[in-house]
């Protein structure tokens, strides 16, 4: 039987190493060390490293190797903890927690931390571009562009902007899902993505690992908008009843919590099934499939 709490607590603290190494500068000047010291608050606060931990997991079963992809596995996360800290502003959903920590615009001001979100964005491609050299370059090139355009207008940011956009609106269950394929399930597909890809995974596995991704990245902003109305703010690290508040369009404001439950289980069905087209051994991904739905945090 998998064990998944100590699958994900070991992959954590490799991901945890790795982030640690990218955040390490040499002969910091004193205006350096200011912007390094917010980057370090955000990314060490303790977030769950999903996105990284998808990358490895997309490796893995394609028969490569986990830890060859922890630059892309750190890239991914760099690329996340700067959207949350973005995403955080006052200017944007103005929340003054996260991962248990006061906001960084409330530790550092927003001006340090709308730059320490930039940096952290740049970084990731340092990061990637630098460190990921066991594969071949064009096999680092598309994974570096699949990044790009999934952090994007096309993508993470395209997602957002339909956010900020229907707040105080009602949006269809179509429109809610492609608003929220777009500012999460874009950022979770390519975890997979990535993984596969740097992998050297065959074209149908990589395609399924998306199919995979796109459920699961579904399942998941459910989940969150459901927490965020029933959920203990002490565990999630954030503070609930924030979308109520901003009146933004989600699936729990929309639909209501037991019909939002209940699409968010369909997504965690579809993931799965994605994965009896990959002849691997799926269980983590069956069984991170299933956590999505249940997590408290
Ligand atoms: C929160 O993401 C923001 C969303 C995209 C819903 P996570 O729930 O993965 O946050 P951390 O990384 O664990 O803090
Ligand atoms: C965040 O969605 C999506 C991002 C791209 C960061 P939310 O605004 O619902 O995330 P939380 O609830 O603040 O973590
Ligand atoms: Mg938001
Ligand atoms: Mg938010
Ligand atoms: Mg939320």
């Amino acid at each position: 039987m998998l064990k998944l709490e100590a699958y994900l607590e070991a992959r954590r603290e490799t991901v945890e190493q790795a982030l640690q190494r990218c955040l390490q500068f040499r002969d910091e000047t004193a205006s350096q060390q200011k912007i390094h010291d917010a980057m370090r608050y955000s990314v060490f606060a303790g977030g769950k490293r999903l996105r990284p931990i998808l990358c490895m997991a997309a490796a893995a079963v394609s028969g490569g190797c986990e830890t060859e992809v922890l630059p892309a596995a750190c890239a991914l996360e760099l690329v996340h903890t700067y959207s949350l800290i973005h995403d955080d502003l006052p200017c944007m959903d103005d929340d003054d927690f996260r991962r248990g920590r006061l906001t960084s615009h409330k530790v550092f001001g927003e001006d340090m931390a709308v730059l320490a979100g930039d940096a952290l964005l740049t970084l990731a491609f340092e990061v990637i571009s630098r460190d990921q050299k066991d594969q071949p370059a064009l096999a680092v090139l598309q994974a570096v562009r699949d990044l790009a355009q999934a952090s994007g207008s096309e993508g993470m940011i395209g997602g957002q902007v339909m956010d900020i956009l229907s707040e105080n609106h009602a949006l269809s269950q179509n429109e809610l899902q492609q608003m929220d394929n777009l500012k999460t399930g874009a950022l979770i597909r390519v975890s997979l993505k990535m993984g596969a890809l740097l992998a050297g995974a065959a074209p149908d596995v990589v395609k399924a690992l998306c199919r995979y991704g796109d459920a699961f990245g579904l399942a998941f902003q459910i989940t969150d908008d459901i927490l965020d109305a029933v959920g203990d703010s002490e565990k999630m690290g954030k503070m609930t009843g924030a979308d109520v508040k901003q009146g933004k369009a989600t699936y729990a404001t929309a639909l209501g919590l037991d019909r939002a439950g209940e699409l968010a289980k369909h997504a965690v069905e579809t993931a799965k099934a994605a994965l009896k087209d990959i002849h691997g051994d799926t269980a983590v991904l069956e069984a991170l499939a299933d956590y999505v739905i249940k997590r408290e945090s």
